[in-house]
């Protein structure tokens, strides 16, 4: 599976699968890939026996809020009440309850938290992740997660990719201005370049968050500042996020479950990946999912993540969305596989490293308690991973 861009519209179906295959890792990169017979001939190390099981590149996650203080099980009953999420976020809820949590929680605290839901992610097969921050919505606040996701990066062995994600809600104190809040994020920007503590910066385009021209502005700026840019584009109202992040050339859209069809076609002929989080469709009890299939069959390039966050979509099991992009977003294994893998990688900038198994490539790789590909998204709700390898090491077994 070595691709060297994303795969887009009806390729993805054309998935790369050998039997009976050995792959020879050196200091934590593959070197060789090949028969099991010629292995034979490699005097290796170390051996690990797939015993015939299902082997595939880590699982690449390209859309979590990993950093965050607290929890907020409390707004379940709301849920089932049929409290729309925004009308919580509106009543001083939802993202601005996780902001004063994580403002309370000092950054020990914090890096455990990442580092706990990190372990989880590894178990579940995830090898490499981005992360947003986004529960500061002040400047130390912001800081603070950034740097703890800086920190974990070092401390665990996945990669954390980080993206400022200060554009995330309006806090109180902005609710009448919110230009001027996001002149105080974007005041940031050169301090989070020069302390290297994020690659990417993303907004919230959303009803009672920020409109389509503050986020052309606000992205604007993050990308003559050098930053990657990304967008919560078209999550639940149809703003015209999709269009946006096409427009201003973003790495990804994200969510896109309420895209316009003039939005899929534009990104079918864009180089924007479409970063597809069913998981929040799903856990907010909408019967909208993103038009997936319509997106491939446009001949668009689809990524699939959790969006781990503790509001929208509370899981690190990235093999359970895989199971929701069958069933609901009527996705081929092939196409699923895709989306967590190569595509997932190239939608954070690691298409090089991460996301398939290649000479010269990281050697992320997962043996599945599975007999196939296909098995996975099928047999749902529970952990496949067998055995977990990241960098070469055995992370989990
Ligand atoms: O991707 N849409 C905005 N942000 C997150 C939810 C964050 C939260 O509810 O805490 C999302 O769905
Ligand atoms: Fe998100």
């Amino acid at each position: 599976m070595d691709k060297k861009g994303p795969v887009k519209g009806k390729d993805m179906n054309d998935l790369t699968v050998m039997e009976d295959a050995a792959v020879a890792i050196t200091n934590g990169n593959v070197v060789w890939i090949g028969s099991v017979e010629k292995a034979m001939n490699i005097q290796a190390e170390q051996t690990i026996d797939a015993e015939g099981k299902l082997v595939t590149p880590g699982l690449v996650e390209p859309h979590t809020h990993l950093v965050f203080g607290g929890s907020r099980e409390k707004e379940m009953a709301l849920k089932q009440q049929g409290v729309d999420y925004l009308d919580i976020l509106k009543q001083g809820g939802g993202i601005l309850a996780t902001v004063n949590a994580t403002k309370k929680a000092n950054y020990e605290e914090l890096l455990d938290k990442t580092l706990f839901h990190l372990d989880r992610m590894a178990m579940h097969g995830i090898t490499t992740v981005e992360a947003k921050s986004g529960y500061g919505l002040d400047r130390d606040t912001e800081l603070k997660q950034l740097k703890v996701a800086k920190e974990a990066n070092v401390k665990h062995p996945l990669d954390v990719i980080s993206t400022f994600l200060g554009a995330h809600a309006i806090p109180p104190e902005y609710r009448e201005d919110p230009e001027s809040f996001l002149d105080v994020m974007s005041d940031m920007f050169d301090e989070i370049k020069e302390n290297n503590l994020a690659e990417f910066v993303d907004i919230f385009t959303e009803t009672g968050v920020f409109t389509v021209e503050q986020s052309r502005r606000y992205l604007q700026k993050a990308k003559e500042k050098g930053f990657g840019v990304k967008l919560h584009a078209d999550e639940i109202d149809q703003l015209g996020g999709t269009e946006l992040a096409v427009e201003v050339g973003a790495i990804s859209g994200d969510h896109l479950a309420v895209a316009s069809d003039e939005g899929i076609e534009q990104l079918a002929a864009s180089n924007t990946i479409g970063v597809i989080l069913p998981g929040t469709s799903f856990y907010l009890g909408k019967d909208i999912y993103a038009k997936a299939r319509q997106m491939i069959d446009s001949g668009a390039a689809i990524a699939i993540s959790t969006d781990f966050n503790p509001g929208s979509s509370v899981t690190e099991n990235l093999q359970f969305i895989m199971s929701i992009a069958a069933l609901r977003l009527k996705l081929s294994p092939a196409e699923i596989w895709y989306a967590v893998t190569v595509n997932a990688a190239h939608a954070i900038s690691r298409g090089h490293e991460a996301g398939s198994i290649a000479t010269g490539r990281k050697a992320d790789i997962v043996i599945w308690d599975a007999p196939n590909y296909m098995y996975i998204p099928y047999h749902y709700g529970v952990n496949h991973a067998k055995t977990v390898i990241k960098n070469g090491e055995v992370l989990y077994e």
